[in-house]
């Protein structure tokens, strides 16, 4: 039986071996992690990440196939196949600050697996990495690996948080990087076998090292690029009065472009994009290629821009103040259909209310308390490097409130803004809401989900993001 193990039980490790172990019903998966709550959540009935379907396939094989465990060294040990899904945060401090990748996470993984190995492995990168990793990767390993013979492999990850368990069963692709040497090549084979189980042979792509490793950070800054492009064309929609949805259609249905990924809206968030733009642009600054920096540079200034033409927009059209007045913030998480939160727009969003002294009552499905005030109280890309932890100032606290209802969130407030576009919020009562609310009351639209004109006849001043503006809203012109 061949063994697998995964060092880090994340939104990727997870639901990727959980999948594997589905698929492959004569392989052995084993997630490990140093985090003592991530494994126990695991192996309990409340998973520690909410991903549509996940719950059904962890409960179809673990403890049979599929097991989570914190004993790291003992699994990686016996396993023929190592992969390594730790995290790989933007760096905060030292050279690179604020752009390279903080490899501290994979090193530590990397010197374990050389410490403790007494067999052949293949080590796998599902981490995102900066091109090259690969080979920093390969010196630790072979110069602590008393004769043992580890091949690296590079496999990133392109599965969506919200849709995790569909796209691991059906992926576009699945990318294979390795060594051009016989035994790289027998290592890319091993993994292909895995993959092939339920992957069609021509969905499986084989590069170089390289290829594979930069063919991540590419595809995160193309599709993070298409957002910001359409979100600098909102913009433009709103100051010409062209309506965003209907360019975008138009724009899409040319099969050069594709209709996929052109929804305006008030930024996009995740783990993901911005890290790995960040990421890429220090390599290319790193490489002598500062234009080419500079033009991945503009996609995350957009989208920094787009967060503030936001709040500009609510301050300002809510007669230049929001300062003592309720607003109602509908959905924190980055995006529907998971808790997640990490560098979600609406952080920004928030944070750029309540520098205007508004007294926000924030509700999502799926984050709690906790991590609403963990998330506010934080600095920019703090939220993978726990140890800076900040408290929130005793003013902040009390301009913050968490409910578990929008009804309750909107009540009284002069103001709600849409930050993630939750189905939930499509069909809300919003007469009740306006009958609730002081008037005048306004919705702001960051995910254009609501039907601009329904809500206009109930009396609402609506601002959707790319839609022609209001009468109310023309006449308080906000400056970005
Ligand atoms: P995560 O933060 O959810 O999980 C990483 C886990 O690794 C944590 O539970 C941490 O405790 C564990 N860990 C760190 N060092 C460890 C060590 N030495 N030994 C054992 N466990 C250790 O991160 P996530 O979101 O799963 O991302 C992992 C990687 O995958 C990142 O490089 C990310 O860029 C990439 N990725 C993430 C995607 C996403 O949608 N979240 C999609 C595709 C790639």
């Amino acid at each position: 039986m061949v063994k697998i193990c995964c060092i880090g039980a994340g939104y990727v490790g997870g639901p990727t071996m959980a999948v594997i172990a589905l698929k492959c019903a004569s392989i052995e998966v084993v997630v490990v992690d140093i985090s003592v709550p991530r494994i126990t959540a695991w192996n309990s009935d409340q998973l520690p990440i909410y991903e549509p379907g996940l719950d059904d396939v962890v409960k179809q094989c673990r403890g049979k196939n599929l097991f989570f465990s914190t004993d790291v060294e003992k699994h990686v040990r016996e396993a023929d196949i190592v992969f390594v899904s730790v995290n790989t945060p933007t760096k905060t401090r030292g050279l690179g600050a604020g752009k390279a990748a903080d490899l501290t996470y994979w090193e530590s993984a990397a010197r374990m697996i050389a410490d403790v190995s007494k067999s052949d492995k293949i080590v796998v990168e599902k981490s995102t990495v900066p091109v090259k990793t690969a080979e920093a990767i390969e010196k630790i390993l072979t110069h602590n690996s008393k004769g043992i013979n580890f091949q690296i492999l590079s496999n990133p990850e392109f599965l969506a948080e919200g849709t995790a368990i569909e796209d691991l069963f059906q992926p576009d692709r699945v990318l294979i990087g390795g060594r051009e040497t016989p035994g790289g090549q027998k290592a890319i084979q091993a993994l292909k076998d895995v993959y092939a189980h339920w992957v069609p042979e021509e969905n499986i792509i084989t590069t170089n090292l390289w290829s594979a490793e930069l063919s991540k950070l590419a595809a995160n800054a193309f599709l993070a690029q298409r957002i910001s492009s359409v979100n600098a064309m909102s913009a433009l929609c709103e100051a010409t009065g062209a309506n965003v949805s209907q360019v975008s259609y138009a724009v899409g249905k040319d099969s050069r472009i594709g209709p996929k990924f052109l929804n305006a809206s008030v930024g996009f968030g995740g783990s993901c994009f911005q890290k790995d733009i960040l990421n890429l642009v220090y390599i290319c600054e790193c490489n002598g290629l500062p234009e080419v920096a500079e033009y991945w540079k503009q996609v995350i200034k957009i989208n920094d821009y787009q967060k503030t033409r936001f709040v500009n927009r609510v301050v300002a059209s809510m007669f230049n103040t929001v300062s003592g007045k309720k607003v109602a913030i509908l959905g924190f998480a980055f995006k529907k259909d998971t808790g997640d939160t990490r560098e979600t727009p609406a952080i920004d969003v928030c944070k750029g209310l309540l520098g205007d002294k508004a007294n926000l009552s924030i509700y999502d499905p799926q984050v709690n308390e906790d991590q609403i005030r963990r998330d506010l109280s934080m600095n920019k890309f703090d939220w993978d490097h726990p140890l800076h932890l900040q408290p929130m100032s005793p003013t902040t606290v009390k301009q913050v409130s968490v409910v578990w209802d929008a009804y309750m969130a909107t009540k009284d407030a002069h103001a709600v803004c849409i930050l993630t576009e939750w189905d939930e919020f499509k069909t809300l009562d919003y007469k009740k809401i306006y009958d609730n609310m002081q008037k005048p009351a306004f919705i702001f639209d960051g995910r254009n989900v609501v039907d601009k004109e329904k809500l206009r006849e109930i009396g609402f001043i609506v601002y959707s993001i790319g839609k022609p503006l209001d009468a109310w809203l023309k006449d308080m012109p906000a400056v970005a």
